[in-house]
């Protein structure tokens, strides 16, 4: 990356915050300091430590009525796995969604709250058989199916379970959406859903139909991308996708009653982003289904949305603590904070672009032109490339990047040993940890030690302790319930 930073700019710091980028109840107190959900930045940093995510819970909820606003006949399932904890999985049954996951991980967080499993959609494009079993045993209303082999699997554990599973079909409709390629998921050539122009698609129908005695087929679904700004992606693939429910029609003599059209809708990172009204898009689509329908003489289906970014993206911010400035005459600036690609690696794989601000004080009124980098062990840590920040900018200042919401805990590593910072949600002068700090404990807890080997006596052997040795390729033993165990006798359960 050579992008020019540590030039002078003007003094955004003092300017107010970007409304589309800041979490609704973000504000700047007469000192300079940052709120949100009526709490004070140096304090949620005193009392949390730094890093940390602090979510507005007021702005998740109202987006959620949003959403819900905009399809009042229609679903809409949060996608969880822009970020999902059991808190979060509350307020979206509270606030009447549905909601999308697509492990049995993200399906393990719902059945913790007794998510009403009626709402639950499960999608993916190799689902394990257990991940199926799980599923259809917890009674998630619909499954999406993304191959022909899957067909046959879920038709299977129906069968076994006894039930008749609701099921969407994965359409890809050979849309492209404007956004980054690893993101962008319409087109054709991906390892998501069944082609649409290649037949599969009309095939899978044929498949889920020959099994109507286990899999009741709903409808259809598609998700084009993410990060989108524009509807005419969105308008292309109704399009497309009412051919193909007519198509369906005249082929097989049934209307599918359900239309699912993913999420994908963009936000804004930066003040250069204009994301799209969630009323706009609501109308819009229904506009475009609506006209395709009385084209085609089909009843209008059920529409199906799942908004993960958009529902959550904005909602969050981190709060980071800077520890070291850098300044390299006539090439950059360099502040580093004590977090970074573990708990933002979106720099880092899209390139994507954040804003940051100095929240602790206002700061000088100068301004430079910065590149706010993380702790890791890597020169592509950075968090946030060519941010102004006030020229004076110091080890001990915090520094808030907005808009992180959505995909950034849930994509968070432990790079480094690092521990994935917590999640605080904020409401009305009131924080609540949602999801704790992990601790260095945390992360030696999964460190099965390996005493046989350190002892350097060679291929382990049984202990007499009664327990079975599994003698691994390099000479290691691991007890089979999952501890570690000594090869010396009298060193076992150390
Ligand atoms: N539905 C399906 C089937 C999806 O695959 C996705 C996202 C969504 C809904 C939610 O999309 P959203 O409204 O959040 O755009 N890690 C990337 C984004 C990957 C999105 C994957 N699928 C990022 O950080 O930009």
């Amino acid at each position: 990356m050579s992008r020019p930073s540590g030039g002078a700019a003007s003094a955004p710091g003092r300017a107010p915050l970007e409304e589309q980028v800041w979490p609704a109840t973000a504000a700047l107190d007469e000192d300079g300091v940052l709120r949100v959900g009526g709490l004070r930045a140096d304090e949620l940093a005193e009392r949390f430590g730094t890093p940390a995510f602090f979510l507005d819970e007021d702005d998740f909820r109202a987006r959620a009525r949003a959403w819900q606003a905009g399809f009042p006949d229609g679903d809409v399932y949060y996608a969880g796995k822009a970020f999902l904890c059991r808190a979060v999985a509350r307020w979206v049954a509270d606030e009447g969604l549905s909601l999308d996951v697509c492990t049995g991980g993200e399906l393990a967080v719902a059945a913790s709250v007794a998510f009403p499993p009626s709402r639950l959609l499960f999608h993916g494009n190799n689902k394990s058989v257990e991940e199926l079993r799980r599923a259809v045993a917890y009674g998630v209303g619909r499954v999406v199916v993304d191959s022909f082999a899957e067909i046959d699997r879920l038709a299977e554990v129906a069968r076994a379970a006894g039930v008749r599973q609701r099921v969407l079909i994965r359409v890809t409709p050979g849309v492209e959406a404007h956004t980054h390629e690893y993101i962008s998921t319409g087109q054709e050539d991906q390892k998501f859903g069944f082609s649409l122009a290649s037949g599969a698609a009309m095939a899978a129908v044929g498949r889920v139909r020959q099994c109507a005695d286990v899999l009741e087929l709903v409808g259809l679904h598609a998700h084009i991308g993410s990060q989108i700004f524009d509807t005419a992606g969105f308008g292309l693939a109704a399009h497309r996708m009412v051919g193909l429910l007519a198509a369906v029609r005249d082929e097989h003599g049934v209307e599918l009653p359900e239309l699912d059209l993913g999420g994908g809708l963009g936000i804004a990172y930066t003040g250069e982003d204009a994301p799209l009204a969630v009323p706009d898009v609501a109308e819009r689509l229904h506009t475009i289904v609506g006209k395709e329908c009385a084209g085609a003489g089909l009843a209008v289906p059920r529409l199906a949305v799942e908004p993960g970014r958009a529902l959550v993206g904005p909602t969050t911010i981190t709060l980071y603590r800077v520890g070291t400035v850098k300044e390299l005459p006539g090439l950059r600036t360099y502040v580093s904070v004590d977090g970074g690609m573990s708990d933002n690696i979106r720099t880092a794989l899209y390139d994507a672009r954040y804003t940051a601000r100095l929240v602790s004080r206002p700061g000088s009124a100068e301004h430079h032109v910065v590149t706010l980098v993380g702790r890791h062990c890597e020169s592509g840590d950075v968090v946030a490339h060519d941010v102004p920040l006030p020229a004076d900018v110091a080890p001990g200042d915090l520094v808030a990047v907005p808009a992180t919401g959505a995909y950034h805990r849930s994509m968070a590593s432990n790079y480094n040993h690092v521990g994935r910072p917590p999640v605080v949600a904020v409401r009305a002068g009131a924080a609540r940890v949602i999801v704790r700090r992990e601790t260095e404990d945390d992360l030696l807890r999964l460190d099965v030690d390996d005493l046989g080997a350190s002892t350097g006596t060679g291929t382990p052997t049984g202990t007499g302790t009664g327990t079975t040795v599994v003698h691994g390729a390099a000479g290691q033993s691991a007890r089979a319930d999952g501890g570690h165990e000594s090869s010396k006798p009298g060193e076992a359960g150390r």
